[in-house]
């Protein structure tokens, strides 16, 4: 093929940033791929939105149909968010024998290995690169780059709307409302921003890493949360004469066959590593027996970092299509689910 059709389902910051990534990096795919990539149709709620980005009004759609079942797409991406709607749609895709890419934490945590089987059994890819740390290549990283090693922790700053709010509040003394109104506006948090600051964003993330790294089936239930709605000024300012800065802290940890995974805020000492990573930047530390301390670093959020690791995604679908090798993805749990009870 000379190239290969793309349908969007959504464009808000992260459709924006792969429109945009598209039109601007396609020297770079076809050199890459020795095919160009274009988009077909994009799935929005509103026809009448100005938009950042000069799309051909013919290719938005209100109608889901439009975009999956279009005879030219062969991969998806979802970057609509949501949670049974859109897995409605990915299931749907899958069965149309469409590739899926996903930015969805809120979906992959929930029903990640649902959907896995299904792209499996329809002979297709589903990727989700984006939907943990943003721009940072995390999920290949633990998947592929670390997958002959024994992970024993995986640690880190996976929110970026938070660690932005807790960044603004130590640095600069805005106030929370402020800081989080900032990131909204940034397009950093989610459309409903509760599950930002009340850690459930990190959660999903973290139950997506570990997951991945320990072959484990986590689910999120299994995930101990606590949000940063309830930090203030002064706990910062406190933290900051002891010479310690306040991070929303994932952590999760596997030995001797028991998992752990816990999101919460946490003092660090300033000369941790994760206690310079400002902003909407993300830091993730993983721990392996073999190749011991990594740490993987980098924008957390935003359109354009966030677009860069779904053109990653995309890319590995396009490759996989070329060498008809789609569909071979899906690797079940090595470990029954064993978690630490608090009595152990
Ligand atoms: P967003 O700005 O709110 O955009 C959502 C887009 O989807 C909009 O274009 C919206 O249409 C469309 N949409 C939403 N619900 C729809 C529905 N029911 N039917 C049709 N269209 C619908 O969201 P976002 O920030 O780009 O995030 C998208 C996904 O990426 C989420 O899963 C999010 O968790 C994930 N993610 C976001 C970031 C980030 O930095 N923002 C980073 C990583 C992952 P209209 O434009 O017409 O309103
Ligand atoms: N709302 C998310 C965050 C977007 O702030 O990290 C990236 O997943």
């Amino acid at each position: 093929k000379k190239n290969i059709s793309v349908g969007l389902l959504g464009l808000g910051t992260v459709g924006t940033g792969v429109f945009q990534l598209i039109e601007k990096h396609q020297e770079e795919l076809v050199h890459k791929l020795g095919c160009g990539v274009s988009i077909k149709s994009i799935l929005v709620c509103d026809l009448e939105k100005a938009r950042e980005v000069a799309v051909n009004p013919t290719y938005l759609t209100t109608n889901p149909e439009d975009v999956i079942n279009h005879p030219e797409i062969d991969v998806i991406i979802e970057v609509m968010g949501g949670i049974d709607e859109t897995r409605q749609h990915i299931l749907k895709a899958l069965k149309a024998r469409k590739h899926v890419v996903t930015a969805n934490k809120d979906l992959m945590a929930l029903h990640g290995t649902e959907l896995q089987k299904a792209a499996y059994q329809n002979g297709c890819d589903l990727f989700y690169e984006a939907s943990v740390a943003g721009g940072i290549p995390i999920v290949r990283g633990i998947a592929d780059g670390l997958v002959s090693d024994r992970i024993q922790k995986v640690m880190g700053i996976v929110n970026g709307t938070t660690n932005y709010i807790l960044t603004k509040m130590d640095d600069e003394r805005v106030s929370y409302q402020d800081a989080l109104k900032e990131a909204q506006e940034l397009g950093f948090a989610e459309a409903d921003p509760t599950a930002d600051v009340g850690g459930l964003d990190a959660a999903r993330k973290m139950a997506i890493l570990a997951r991945l790294a320990f072959s484990t089936s986590v689910d999120l239930e299994d995930v101990e949360v606590c949000g940063i709605e309830n930090v203030a000024l002064k706990d910062l300012q406190l933290g900051k004469q002891l010479g310690l800065t306040m991070k929303l802290v994932g952590f999760t940890h596997f030995q001797d066959g028991q998992v752990e995974v816990s999101v919460e805020p946490t003092f660090l000492s300033n000369v941790h590593p994760l206690a310079s990573v400002k902003n909407e930047n993300n830091a993730v530390y993983v721990n392996g027996e073999a190749v011991g301390e990594t740490m993987f670093y980098g924008p957390g959020a935003g359109g354009l970092p966030t677009a860069t690791a779904i053109m990653s995604d995309v890319v590995a679908v396009i490759k996989n299509m070329l060498l008809d090798i789609s569909g071979r993805q899906f690797i079940p749990p090595r470990f029954e689910k064993v978690l630490k009870t608090p009595d152990q």
